[in-house]
């Protein structure tokens, strides 16, 4: 099954990609993810897309469709993958439609979550998550069991997003809002209708 998560940031599509990843089995492929393991790997990707992403713009359509496609492409994608974070603009939808027809492949659903703006920011800029092994927590909704200890894996290593405060999240709902959006409305026209043509996909 192979599904994109749509919604705000904060909206908890993470989240939900990892809950669906456990119990049905398809990859969540999270480009925010990928895009934040590339900064803190120091390649050159990182580099250019470092101060973009702390300021809360988005990352060129041509960057991303790139690292996207490769990432699709591979073994573990073939049971099936979750879109988390991506396409953000209707290009990337529109090069998300070639890359599947490429691969032979199409997507079944797309979930979109809402949320309101001002709780999201609330939500955003109390987050943190366990930097061993990925646990989400946030400081007024789910604090660990034990202060400062993991109820997944007992460390006390937590991080937080660098741009998960106010100002940042105030630029990414903007560009949200004006990019990301209108993917839902998109796609309610549109359908996915490669599968349509194709009927029997992956
Ligand atoms: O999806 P997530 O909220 O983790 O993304 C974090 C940041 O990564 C975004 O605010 C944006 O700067 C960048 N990003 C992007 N294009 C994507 C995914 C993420 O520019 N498709
Ligand atoms: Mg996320």
């Amino acid at each position: 099954m192979n599904l994109i998560m749509l919604g705000p940031p904060g909206a908890g599509k993470g989240t939900q990609a990892k809950r669906i990843e456990e119990k049905f089995g398809s990859v969540q492929l999270s480009t925010g993810d990928m895009l934040r393991a590339e900064v803190a790997s120091g390649s050159e990707l990182g580099k250019m897309v470092e101060g973009l992403i702390n300021s809360g713009g988005l990352v060129s359509d041509d960057l991303i469709v790139k690292m996207i496609s490769g990432r699709i492409a591979q073994d573990d994608c073939k049971n099936g993958f979750i879109l988390d974070g991506f396409p953000r603009t209707i290009p990337q939808a529109d090069a998300l439609g070639e890359m599947l027809a490429e691969n032979n492949c199409a997507i079944d659903h797309c979930i979109v979550i809402e949320a309101d703006d001002d709780d999201l920011v609330d939500r955003i800029t109390k987050r943190f998550t366990c930097a061993d092994c990925g646990a989400g927590y946030n400081d007024k909704f789910q604090r660990p069991k034990v202060e400062n200890v993991c109820d997944k894996c007992g460390s006390s290593n937590f991080s937080r997003r660098k741009d998960d405060n106010e100002e940042t999240v105030r630029t990414r709902l903007e560009a949200y809002h004006e990019q990301t959006k209108p993917i839902i409305a998109y796609y309610a026209e549109k359908g996915f209708e490669k599968r349509a043509q194709r009927g029997n996909h992956r």
